[in-house]
């Protein structure tokens, strides 16, 4: 059964990811920033420390999982983070604007970067790039959380850019809006279960061929606009 990387296993879709793929028979490789944090055990299941922010921690979490494994099937990048959300010009930190960049468009980059060794070969292997219709060009109408958007729009230009790349060493590449969906970031007025974005997720993921690579699709698998 395929091996899969999830960064930000611990809560949210990335736990979401790991409980179902665990139960459908697959090996997950699981990258948490805080171990502890991780009450879900399974046998199938091994967790790592990862931050996605620190290229030290990626480089050690790479190192640890090549030390059980010299190939990998799929990366799911999911860990990311919220910014201040509806902050106006006025109130936007730039400190923490660099920070929001850092985990959701840099993290990314340095997990794919790293891992990339064990993805590359003959047979096809796949990176899921957790992105966000927030992220969307063309979908911004409310303006407002410009750090980010601003890193998702730049994960989906990482997308494209690995994808082209990607062709080369049989790795496809593909973006994903997940939905509004009910998690600690998410909210609880949030109206999609995280059960049913990862479920719609991982159907996607799973037919993610070289004609899919370079694009992005929300969880329902519709095709959303850059
Ligand atoms: N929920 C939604 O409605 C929604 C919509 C669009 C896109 N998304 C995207 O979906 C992905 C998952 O979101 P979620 O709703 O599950 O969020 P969540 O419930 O807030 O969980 C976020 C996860 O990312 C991890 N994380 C944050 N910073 C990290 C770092 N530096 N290194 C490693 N892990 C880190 C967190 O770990 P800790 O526990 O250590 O903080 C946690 O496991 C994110 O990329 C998010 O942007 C979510």
């Amino acid at each position: 059964m395929p091996t899969w990387v999830i960064t930000g296993a611990n809560r949210g879709l990335g736990l979401e990811f790991a409980k179902q793929l665990l139960a459908a028979g697959h090996t997950v490789l699981a990258g948490v920033r805080r171990p502890e944090s991780m009450e879900f055990e399974h046998a199938q299941m091994t967790v790592f420390q990862l931050d996605v922010a620190s290229t030290t921690s990626v480089k050690d979490f790479a190192e640890q999982i090549k030390s059980v494994t010299d190939s990998i099937d799929v990366l799911v990048n999911n860990a990311g983070r919220m910014d201040g959300r509806w902050q106006s010009i006025e109130k936007v930190d730039p400190e923490l604007s660099l920070d929001v960049l850092n985990v959701n468009t840099i993290g990314p980059l340095r997990v794919s970067q790293a891992l990339w060794p064990l993805l590359q070969g003959s047979t096809p292997t796949k990176i899921a790039n957790i992105s966000s219709l927030m992220g969307s060009i063309d979908d911004c109408m409310s303006g407002r959380s410009y750090a980010y958007r601003t890193s998702k729009t730049g994960l989906n230009m990482i997308t494209k850019i690995l994808a082209v790349e990607g062709q080369n060493d049989n790795i496809t590449v593909t973006s994903y809006h997940p939905g509004w969906a009910k998690t600690d970031m998410g909210g609880e007025r949030a109206p999609v279960p995280a059960s049913v974005s990862v479920e719609g997720l991982i159907n996607l993921i799973n037919q993610q061929t070289e004609g899919r690579s370079g694009r992005f699709f929300e969880y329902t698998g519709d095709e959303l606009p850059w």
